[in-house]
């Protein structure tokens, strides 16, 4: 396999995220201007390009729109929240370096071992705390996350060749786990009931919601330019994980050699990214991001299916109803 990219370097400092301190005045000030809705989760909501955006983050996806230039060898990870974009994250960053930790002495010092995958990858909208980020600072080529929308990415990644890998999770256990998500980040605000949440989730309030919207602007894109997106299914990849790590390596440009398909490099992708292996380590039991977050909330159960744990039959039924009118046409089922 060709290595594409060393560690990325820390960007010095990050927005916090789902906080309003340090957002510029211009930003506020457009804030004001819009209605936005206390959700059910840790910040409120503001509708803008057609999506339901966390008001804090308003400053930075203006930024990374005006700012960010991508280059042809960029590679950027889109999902939902919650659909398991850590583990596609640590995936991803193995994959990418695999050939530079594959000794057993290199292995040891693995950056998967002592850093969380999401400061391995940063969001490309919480990265970014002044009006004018100086994306020079990362390193290039870049490797990067976001939940924006098609429509809202920068100019320069759709115009570009860069490549989008784009995870997609069944709507019932992601909405499950956003709503525990930001159940734990903010004890604060008490519990508010998972029926609520669910009204709002089917109407499309939710973070960068409506999730059908989401999915469905980089699906049609992904039919449209496959060698530009990959769509890639999360439960799909529980079944047949090996599979889908060569198709990320071929989609990638970095497809691995037949020495690689022999030696058991894939099986040791995975086993490194493993749900049991990342939630084990110290830094994710203890550890906390560069933003503020506890790391340990990344980790919760990683099941397909888990929310018959949650929801009742008739829930569960809401959701699919809105998921089959809504994606009507189009191909796709979820
Ligand atoms: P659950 O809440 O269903 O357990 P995101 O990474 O997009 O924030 O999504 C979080 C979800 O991914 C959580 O799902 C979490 O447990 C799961 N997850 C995190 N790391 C994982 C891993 N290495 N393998 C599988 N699932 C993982």
């Amino acid at each position: 396999m060709t290595t594409m990219q060393g560690s990325q370097t820390r960007p010095p400092s990050r927005a916090k995220y789902l906080r309003d301190n340090g957002m510029s005045q211009a930003c506020k000030d457009l804030l004001s201007s819009l209605p936005s809705e206390e959700d059910w989760v840790a910040a409120s909501l503001c509708p803008c390009q057609g999506f339901w955006f966390p008001s804090p983050l308003l400053s930075g996806i203006p930024a990374c729109q005006n700012h960010f230039q991508a280059h042809t060898s960029d590679i950027l990870l889109v999902s939902n929240p919650k659909s398991d974009t850590t583990w596609l994250k640590a995936i991803l960053f193995a994959l990418l370096n695999c050939a530079k930790y594959s000794k057993s002495d290199s292995q040891q010092c693995h950056p998967l071992l002592t850093q969380n995958p999401h400061d391995l990858m940063p969001f490309l909208e919480l990265c970014v705390e002044q009006e004018n980020p100086d994306f020079a600072a990362f390193a290039s080529p870049w490797l990067f996350a976001t939940h924006l929308p098609y429509s809202s990415l920068p100019q320069s990644v759709r115009d570009s060749e860069c490549k989008l890998v784009y995870l997609c999770r069944n709507p019932k256990d992601t909405f499950v786990s956003l709503w525990h998500f930001f159940d734990k980040l903010s004890p604060e605000k008490g519990q508010i009931p998972l029926p609520d949440c669910l009204d709002n989730f089917c109407r499309g309030m939710s973070f960068y919601g409506p999730y059908w919207d989401h999915v469905l602007g980089y699906h049609r894109t992904s039919s449209e330019m496959p060698e530009k997106v990959l769509f890639m299914m999360y439960e799909e990849m529980k079944e047949g994980p090996h599979s889908h790590v060569w198709r990320l390596a071929d989609f990638m440009g970095c497809p691995f050699s037949e020495e690689e398909l022999r030696d058991g490099t894939v099986a040791g992708i995975l086993r490194m990214c493993s749900f049991d292996n990342l939630s084990a380590l110290e830094v994710n039991k203890s550890g906390k991001l560069s933003t503020g977050q506890e790391n340990k909330l990344f980790f919760r159960r990683g099941e397909v299916g888990d929310w018959v744990n949650h929801m009742s039959a008739e829930m569960g039924e809401k959701i699919d109803g809105v998921m089959e009118e809504k994606l009507r046409g189009s191909g796709l089922k979820l």
